[in-house]
């Protein structure tokens, strides 16, 4: 992930994003930042950037050329093919949320431009950004600080860059609970005593404790989020009617990623929030999904097209009839992992791949690979294989090995959709003694404008 930030004040940022975690990563390469000074951009000889408002009103606008050209100056070393977006952090932007550091760290280029004075001239907005976003219902001096909350929380998401990945799906915002109270030694500080259950080594008994925590403590402060979190759990539930069918979507909701759109007693449609994919379940025969996926339909306005994922037979027959004649179904197999067994690879053209946990980079390349191969279809722990991606089969077989085997160590189930075609092949390099794997049928919907 690099990072660029287009501002007034480098060092500001710099200076404050050099050090920690964020500061490790940038030694280790897994993230870059870059600071581009407008005022080198500015083509006035005192090296002003910023002029009176027209129409009136209080304080110094800047200029639209100078942001434009230092801009430029950074777009022009980003390759085409790379994914980017430009976010103007701003009072009047969107609010930034978890959700949001999610679908920003999906991409390979984020360009922050970070205000000052009363602003920036709106038609250099409307020219080169792609995300208005805020940090907040308050008013700050200037963009900076903004921009480094965002590429902390941002960064932190980045693989590898918390060294123990799971973390980052365990802490606050999983599955909309606050994170439970937390308790280093002595056991005794000021007369007050570490919770008996935390020291008792019973893990069932600390894990039960601290969902009822976190669940108290959102009741309490974020009665907003609770509200959430029931909706989840009752689509959770639901789910678990037909657990190795929907194991995807319920993936989604344990490591928070679900976002739902619409539930009632016999239809679920949830987006995740990393791939964006939307998910719709039927439930019962009596689902009548017009109003749902007229949802859907709103919420994509102006993107060009979007995929909508089924497992039911009736499912999918909603959907061919709602978007009948620009709407193309491909057909997958979802293959869930069930048993913690690593597995071998065998008839290999590259025998080995090393998914080391202690060598991250190397982590990071497979999973990398692994996304190209998906096409974007992943869903936390599962990948796609589509025929038009760049490696051939044996690269994907060993880059399916080894991600099982990587996130059975990480103790999470792999799931990973198969374009049926495929699975022959796959069957052949897999080695299947310690291997339980269920197999379910998967509709992929791809609707076009
Ligand atoms: N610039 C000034 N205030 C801001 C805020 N609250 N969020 C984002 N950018 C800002």
């Amino acid at each position: 992930m690099n990072f660029h930030i287009l501002t007034l004040f480098p060092e500001m940022v710099l200076g404050g994003l050099n050090t920690s975690i964020i500061g490790r990563a940038l030694k280790s390469g897994l993230i870059s930042l870059e600071a581009i000074n407008i005022r080198d951009f500015s083509n006035n000889k005192f090296n002003k950037v910023d002029d009176y408002t027209y129409g009136g009103g209080a304080g110094m606008l800047m200029q639209a050329e100078p942001v434009y050209a230092a801009y430029k100056n950074v777009e022009d070393k980003i390759k085409p093919e790379k994914k980017k977006r430009v976010i103007y952090v701003t009072p009047q932007g969107y609010p930034f949320t978890q959700k949001k550091a999610k679908e920003l760290a999906q991409n390979d280029d984020l360009i922050f431009l970070c205000g000052h004075y009363e602003g920036i001239d709106e038609r250099v907005l409307e020219e080169i950004v792609t995300d208005y976003v805020s940090i907040g219902d308050y008013v700050l001096t200037g963009g900076e600080l903004p921009a480094m909350v965002m590429i902390d929380a941002i960064s932190r998401l980045v693989p590898g860059v918390l060294h123990n990945e799971i973390s980052a799906e365990t802490e606050s915002f999983h599955n909309n609970l606050l994170e439970y109270p937390q308790y280093s030694r002595p056991e005794v500080w000021r007369g007050k005593k570490v919770p008996e259950v935390i020291l008792s080594g019973n893990t069932k008994e600390i894990e039960k404790w601290r969902l009822e925590q976190s669940i108290i403590r959102t009741k309490e402060r974020r009665s907003d989020l609770y509200v959430k979190y029931e909706e989840s759990i009752e689509c959770i539930d639901a789910l678990k009617k037909n657990k190795i069918n929907y194991a995807d979507i319920i993936n989604l909701f344990e490591t928070g990623r679900a976002e739902i759109i619409h539930k009632d007693d016999s239809q679920i449609l949830v987006q995740d929030i990393e791939s964006m994919n939307y998910f719709y379940v039927v439930l019962d025969e009596k689902a009548k999904a017009c109003d749902v996926l007229k949802l859907v339909e709103q919420r994509e306005n102006q993107k060009s097209d979007f995929k909508i994922v089924c497992h039911d037979k009736k499912a999918s027959k909603i959907i061919e009839q709602y978007f009948r004649g620009n709407v193309r179904k491909e057909e997958y197999t979802q293959l869930v992992y069930t048993q913690k067994n690593r597995l071998t690879i065998k008839g290999m053209k590259h025998p080995k791949v090393d998914v080391d946990n202690s060598v991250i980079l190397n982590q990071e390349k497979i999973l990398a690979k692994a996304n190209i191969c998906t096409n974007d279809l992943t869903v936390v722990s599962s990948i796609c294989v589509d025929e038009n991606d760049e490696f051939n089969l044996f690269d994907r077989q060993t880059i399916l090995t080894a991600l099982i085997n990587y996130y059975l160590d990480l103790g999470i189930m792999p799931i990973f959709w198969m374009k049926n075609d495929d699975l022959a092949y796959y069957d052949e390099a897999i080695n299947k003694t310690y291997l339980y794997e269920a197999r379910e049928k998967v509709n992929i919907f791809f609707i076009d404008k």
